[in-house]
């Protein structure tokens, strides 16, 4: 793959694939900068070397030109964490910005609109990376949590235009490398959070550690594969099948033993029960006391852990005993070589305070898991390493 430093890149139009898709209030309010901010040290070496800086970046999954999910905002707080204007463009492609770029000085930078607005962004359609890429001479992925999408500004561009890696892009790599080869024993990996997605990485997460730790939310689903859980509707048919077809017998999967209950409509129900006895009105929160004892002691043993997912509906407060208290043994495990990533375990870990207290985070949710668990690269990694464009 193709490094950045030791290309000439003064007054040189850079054209960079950030992921600027950041948890924005109503009024567009940026929730958490994690991700703006690890995409820092990429923009502060261009400014330094003095090329035109165009960041690209999709927010959110829109259809069609839907204001609610425009960058403007982003470009602010882009602006005040640099202390240097980001100016942003109201389009990311056609003649107009392609004039505006082209009046660029070097050391300027720009942020573009969404690029989601434009269907050929996901269906990676050829002429929408061509119509990107007459913005730039230069690519550069500094994308990683976006880079398992085979779209046209991660896949596409690379075929256009001389692409190289940006920093996040590497040190990603380089992290979850520790991991995904060679990891030090025993590794443990803890899958929360409420995406019923992840579940399809099971069987490889079992095959590559020791032990994985799942949070009630998916053991729900795990469950209802098994016919213990009936009577609830879950609209992914084929994601239930899929999981019938896993082997759950494995002695490596760990399930919660107990669950923190409520329901929908009364909050001030709370039971803690084993995980067979859940009736069907009630809803899994958090993972219960018996739980937080077995899975505290599997992580304190580890020397590898990876936390992808909170343990339960953290943001509130009586729910936040399992995320809590398992995060606590992680970040005391001092021995073990310690990842966590994805958006709901950084805002977990931001409000406990356990940023530092990591050896890495990662800006990839999907991502990071598409990573450790692909046989092959990932589509925008792959797309770097065949890019053969001179430059
Ligand atoms: C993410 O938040 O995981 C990335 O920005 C990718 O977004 P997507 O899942 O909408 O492609």
């Amino acid at each position: 793959m193709n490094n950045i430093e030791g290309i000439k890149i003064k007054d040189k139009k850079l054209l960079v694939r950030v992921d600027l898709n950041v948890p924005l209030d109503k009024e567009g309010k940026v929730l958490d900068d994690f991700r703006i901010k690890s995409i820092l040290p990429s923009i502060r070496y261009f400014k330094r070397k003095q090329a035109k800086v165009i960041l690209i970046s999709h927010l959110g999954r829109p259809s069609g030109k839907d204001k609610k999910y425009s960058l403007r905002p982003i470009a602010a707080v882009l602006s005040r964490i640099l202390k240097k204007k980001v100016r942003f463009l109201p389009d990311c492609i056609g003649r107009r910005i392609e004039r505006k770029v082209n009046s660029l000085l070097g050391g300027e930078i720009v942020l573009l609109e969404n690029l989601r607005f434009y269907k050929g962004e996901t269906k990676n359609d050829f002429e929408f990376a061509k119509a990107l890429s007459r913005l730039g001479e230069i690519y550069v992925n500094d994308a990683f949590s976006v880079s398992h999408r085979e779209h046209a500004s991660i896949v596409g561009i690379p075929r256009i235009l001389p692409s190289f890696a940006g920093f996040l892009l590497r040190k990603e790599i380089e992290n979850l490398s520790k991991i995904k080869n060679k990891p030090r024993r025993p590794l443990v990996i803890i899958i929360g959070g409420k995406k019923l997605s992840k579940i399809k990485f099971l069987p490889r997460l079992l095959e590559m550690s020791d032990s994985v730790l799942l949070n009630g939310f998916l053991s729900e689903i795990i469950l209802i594969a098994k016919d213990i859980l009936i009577g609830r509707p879950y609209p992914d048919s084929k994601l239930l099948d899929s999981i019938k077809k896993f082997d759950l017998t494995d002695t490596s999967l760990h399930l919660p033993k107990d669950v923190l209950l409520s329901l929908e409509d009364d909050w001030l129900y709370q039971r803690a029960a084993a995980l067979g006895t859940i009736r069907k009105e009630e809803k899994v929160y958090d993972i219960g006391p018996d739980t937080i004892e077995l899975y505290s002691e599997i992580v304190r043993k580890a020397k590898t852990i990876l936390w992808a997912g909170p343990l339960g509906a953290f943001e509130e407060k009586r729910f936040q005993k399992g995320t809590k208290e398992i995060g606590e043994r992680i970040v005391r495990n001092y021995k073990a070589f310690k990842v966590a990533g994805g958006g709901d375990t950084i805002s977990a870990i931001r409000k406990f305070k356990w940023l530092d207290k990591f050896d890495y985070i990662s800006t990839g949710g999907s991502a990071m898991l598409e990573f450790l668990c692909a046989r092959e690269d990932l589509p925008g990694i792959k797309a770097l390493r065949e890019s053969r464009i001179a430059f």
